[in-house]
């Protein structure tokens, strides 16, 4: 692992996968695209956006073949800012409950949120007359994951509900910029709400059927096991799939192991839950769940996106460590400790997120 200027951790350059530190998730509420994580299974393909081409098929009435100006000229253009989290974000804390092998250590930092701007995929689907027999949507892209059995192109599938219900997009503008490679230009699906591995980057080609996807990231990757599962036993279609992104937070402010004066100090972070359920609440303990305080919540910049928060708390001398919790708006809570989420993949770490300080009364 190696980190640049400090804001970037890498856990591997081929194929690249890195993430922001805590402090640089921290500055903005969108994430600028240098910052925003990036998560591949492959080597990113180098595709020319005049010569890609989207096929759509499968259980429609009217097959198409769209270029980007097709994309561009004949369905109107939508914006929506939405977050993107890693299944794996926080693994490193389910890494220190028991080893994972063979997984990057994800930190706090496997999410980010953008502003994507493209099509809806509803609007996609309608052209090509979405047959009524269509249960999943199955999304198709180039690069080679040779971590797959047997090794092959990253793929995965979402509902029909899901694919045509407005959120979900096709998009080659990030932040008003157009899409990089590094995060699936020319083209890539944006399935807000859902895990990050619905989100296909360098989409080519989507097809309606009456199935999942039978792609190894949606058939053996990405789905939870048991924690007793024997890894070398597993088979196809093993555990459940993941779709929506569970109610999970994280203190970016300050960082772990900061060093701080004593007295008042800002704690602040993010939370995050996904599809249908919003943030109701955020809580803030310095005595281990004894006692909290409840932060300020900050403004919604989108239905889709996580919520920043924020509360000054009194650091007294000392190692002091500092613990969050959110609150759904169905009342769920996140669980406690990061052994009850412990499985054998590493998956969904939304254990309340801990980080230690340590607070000196200044020398003067
Ligand atoms: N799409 C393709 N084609 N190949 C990939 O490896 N990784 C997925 C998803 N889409 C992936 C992909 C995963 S696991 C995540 S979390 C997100 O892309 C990460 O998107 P980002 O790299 O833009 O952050």
């Amino acid at each position: 692992m190696t980190t640049t200027e400090r804001t970037i951790v890498v856990h591997q350059h081929e194929p690249y996968n890195a993430e922001p530190t805590r402090t640089a998730l921290a500055e903005n509420i969108v994430t600028p695209v240098g910052v925003f994580y990036g998560r591949n299974h492959g080597t990113m393909p180098d595709i020319d956006p005049q010569e890609w081409r989207l096929r759509v098929d499968g259980l429609v009435d009217r097959p198409l073949e769209l270029s980007l100006a097709d994309l561009k000229n004949r369905f109107a253009h939508r914006e929506v800012i939405a977050t993107l989290q890693c299944a794996g974000n926080r693994r490193a804390g389910l890494m220190a409950v028991r080893d994972i092998p063979g997984q990057h250590p994800w930190g706090p930092g496997a999410t980010s949120t953008a502003r994507w701007g493209g099509v809806s995929l509803a609007d996609v689907l309608a052209a090509a007359g979405l047959r009524a027999d269509a249960t999943d949507i199955a999304f198709a892209a180039p690069d080679v994951a040779p971590e797959a059995s047997p090794p092959q192109t990253y793929g995965a599938s979402i509902t029909v509900a899901k694919a045509t219900a407005g959120e979900t997009m096709l998009v080659w503008e990030m932040n008003g910029e157009p899409l990089p490679v590094a995060h699936g230009g020319p083209v890539r699906v944006v399935v807000p709400g859902h895990i990050g591995a619905r989100s296909v980057k360098w989409v080519e080609r989507i097809t309606a059927q009456d199935r999942p996807s039978d792609n190894f990231f949606q058939t053996s990757a990405y789905r939870l096991l048991p924690a007793d599962t024997d890894l070398s036993r597993t088979r196809v279609g093993d555990g459940f799939p993941l779709t929506a992104v569970a109610l999970n937070s994280d203190i970016l402010r300050p960082d772990d192991h900061a060093v701080l004066p004593t007295g008042p100090t800002t704690v602040a972070g993010y939370a995050f839950a996904g599809d249908d359920r919003g943030i109701a609440r955020v809580d803030v303990s310095i005595d281990g769940g004894r006692s909290w305080r409840q932060a300020e919540l900050e403004a919604e910049i989108s239905p889709w996106a996580w919520r920043f928060w924020h509360t000054s708390i009194d650091l007294p001398a000392g190692a002091v460590t500092i613990t969050a919790r959110a609150w759904d708006t169905t009342a769920a809570l996140q669980p406690e400790h990061p052994e009850s989420v412990w499985n054998p993949k590493g998956y969904i770490n939304n254990a309340w997120p801990t980080i230690t300080v340590i607070a000196c009364d200044a020398v003067s």
